[in-house]
């Protein structure tokens, strides 16, 4: 084929692009080109969220260093949403007074300001969901000046068969596109029809992969572990959701919330902190904030890391980052401090390589063929190697 003519080809396939799907997430996908940072109010703060509650949230994150780490959505859950008013159009509850308002807040801040609701007639909380208002809601949202939208399934299993789902998330997405803001949308369906297989399909920048987190390690590590195998369906403007951080909520220790931040980190997994950032002691925001573990998260790359290597409780992931080194975590789920090496031939490295632990921040030195470390029960030792 002449030079032209694959000149022509190629502007024709630009703009084929351009007028078909694949374009028409884009400035929500712009803006989730490595996972999304934040917080959420749900796991702490369940149906007792405020416009008090987020704004003291959001002065958290601009002044203690969570911003300038990453954070930047700050996302309203469940239980925000009054009545329709006579034209259709969805109200806040007394909670918050004024979303304007608040939206125009967080923005002062630098920061971004997330809502939720759902496909079906209620959300899970039984507040107004968007059945049969998706254009009304994403006008108000964007009037608002909404940055962020968790669309919740709900009840709308009540409503849609499972073979309407993606017609029903397709719908919010297009309705939100029509606003002509650009609001990053996140599904919320816990997994259900393998939604990594088409959640990108219908425009969506994260859907959650499981069920709903707790505050425990039994539940947070079986469902970070359970990841592995989806890595192929994750990237940038498109993320698996294994749910948002239980990171200082208090029930985990601080070995088992380190795995939790360092396996999120692997995962390349929004973080979304769930805590009460007001009230947070200096070891969770120092969880949140290790700028090297946030690194790992943030890699410009986007590769979603996996396991290498299970010997029953103990395993190690990996993944593979932009400058070419590797981020690594040595797992320990067994209920003993346990030896756990890491074969750099399941690396790909043949010989030497240099070490360094991340959350201590050291370097360790160059290993050749492997490395070991003593890893506390329910701890992790994340280390990268190059
Ligand atoms: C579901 C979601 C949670 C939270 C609640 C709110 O359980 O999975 O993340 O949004 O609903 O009601």
């Amino acid at each position: 084929m002449r030079n032209g003519s694959m000149c022509l080809l190629a502007r024709g396939l630009v703009a084929l692009l351009a007028v078909g799907g694949l374009s028409r997430a884009l400035p929500a996908q712009q803006a989730a080109l490595t996972p999304p940072m934040g917080w959420n109010s749900w796991n702490h703060f369940a149906c007792k969220v405020s416009d008090a509650v987020v704004r003291a949230a959001a002065d958290a994150i601009a002044s203690n260093g969570m911003k300038d780490a990453g954070y930047v959505y700050v996302n309203i859950d469940d239980c925000w949403q009054g009545k329709r008013d006579s034209g259709g159009t969805i109200q806040a509850n007394e909670r918050f007074p004024d979303m304007k308002a608040l939206a125009d807040y967080v923005h002062s801040k630098g920061l971004k300001l997330g809502i939720y609701s759902s496909p079906g007639p209620k959300t899970c909380a039984r507040y107004e969901g968007s059945y049969r208002h998706e254009d009304a809601d994403a006008r108000q949202y964007a009037s608002w000046g909404i940055d962020y939208l968790k669309y919740d399934w709900c009840s709308a299993s009540q409503v849609y068969k499972p073979a309407e789902m993606q017609a029903a998330y397709t719908k919010m997405h297009d309705a939100l596109e029509r606003t002509g803001r650009p609001i990053v949308y996140s599904l919320c369906q816990y997994g259900l029809e393998a939604v990594w297989r088409w959640g990108a399909s219908v425009g969506g920048n994260l859907w959650r992969t499981t069920g709903d987190i707790s505050d425990r390690y039994d539940r947070m590590s079986v469902i970070g572990f359970d990841q592995n195998g989806l890595e192929k369906y994750s990237g940038p403007g498109h993320w698996n959701d294994p749910d948002m951080l239980e990171v200082g909520n208090g029930k985990m220790s601080h070995d088992e919330y380190l795995t939790h931040m360092s396996l999120w980190c692997i995962l390349a997994a929004p973080l979304l902190a769930g805590n009460d950032l007001s009230k947070m002691s200096p070891e969770t925001l120092e969880i949140l904030t290790n700028p090297e573990v946030v690194a790992v998260d943030q890699d410009s790359k986007g590769i979603q890391g996996h396991r290498v290597w299970q010997e029953g409780p103990y395993e190690v992931w990996v993944k593979p980052l932009s400058d070419g080194s590797q981020a690594v975590g040595l797992f320990n789920r067994g209920e003993d401090a346990e030896k756990i090496t890491v074969n750099f031939s399941d690396l790909g490295i043949a010989g030497s390589a240099s070490v360094r632990n991340l959350w201590t921040k050291k370097d360790l030195g160059s290993f050749s063929g492997s490395y070991s470390a003593e890893v506390p029960k329910h701890g992790v030792v994340l280390i990268k190697v190059k």
